[in-house]
């Protein structure tokens, strides 16, 4: 019986004991708390913006390296400068918040562009699409793919510059994502090019300024 007593007397003692440590945790304190293991509570470190004898000129905060390559530039687009990281119709080929596709291309469509998408495209698709991206790239001649999409089809043309971006990111059926291999920029120089390819397919001489039309006319 007094066995009993003295349990509970500890058990007692610990719980106060306890209670009296544990409880007054998060209280606000004026006094420094105490510290049984400091870890890396204080050490040497550079306040930013205050003056510092670490370094020769000294201020603790210092310049980027002379001529330091900045990690990101913004892509200039129709509706100005957009980053990587931004969800904008540049980056995801959709409008921003919706799983729409942009019917045009978000890039300022210059000559520059073109010759870009048009150095771009021979290199990565006109090897299945062919050069006029009809679909008789060099893969047809030789039997190892044998249905490739001809760009010049309606419904490619009909497609929004969008979901084009789309498909030569992430690829569809038997053509792999190019979205590893093609800068975002060079994505919307080839779908301007492809553009232009098809233009210069399916455009009539009624295309054409009026003063120039004559000269092709028969
Ligand atoms: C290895 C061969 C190959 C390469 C390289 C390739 N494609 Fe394709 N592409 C295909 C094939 C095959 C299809 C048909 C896919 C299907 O419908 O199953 C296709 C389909 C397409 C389509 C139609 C998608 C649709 O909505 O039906 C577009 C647009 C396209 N490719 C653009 C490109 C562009 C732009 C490039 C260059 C960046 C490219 N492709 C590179 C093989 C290729």
């Amino acid at each position: 019986m007094r066995q009993v007593l003295y349990i509970i007397l500890i058990l007692l003692t610990v719980a106060a004991v306890g209670v009296g440590i544990a409880g007054r945790r998060g209280r606000l304190s004026r006094k420094p708390p105490i510290e049984v293991f400091p870890d890396m509570d204080r050490q040497l470190r550079l306040r930013p913006a205050q003056p510092n004898g670490f370094f020769p000129n000294g201020l603790s905060s210092q310049l980027p390296p002379r001529e330091t390559v900045a990690r990101s530039e913004p892509l200039q687009t129709v509706n100005g400068p957009v980053y990587a990281f931004e969800d904008a119709p540049v980056n995801t080929g959709r409008v921003t918040g919706t799983t729409n596709f942009v019917e045009t291309n978000p890039l300022p469509v210059t000559g520059q562009l073109l010759q870009r998408g048009r150095e771009r495209f021979n290199i990565y698709c006109s090897s299945c699409h062919g050069a006029l991206g009809d679909g008789n790239g060099i893969s047809k001649k030789l039997g190892v793919m044998p249905a490739v999409a001809s760009l010049q089809d309606k419904r490619i043309v009909e497609l929004a510059d969008g979901e084009i971006f789309h498909t030569i990111t992430l690829g569809k059926g038997l053509m792999g994502a190019h979205g590893p291999l093609v800068p975002v920029a060079d994505r919307w120089a080839i779908i301007a090019y492809l553009r232009a390819l098809q233009l210069s397919q399916l455009g009539s001489v009624d295309d054409l300024p009026p003063d120039q039309q004559a000269a092709f006319k028969k």
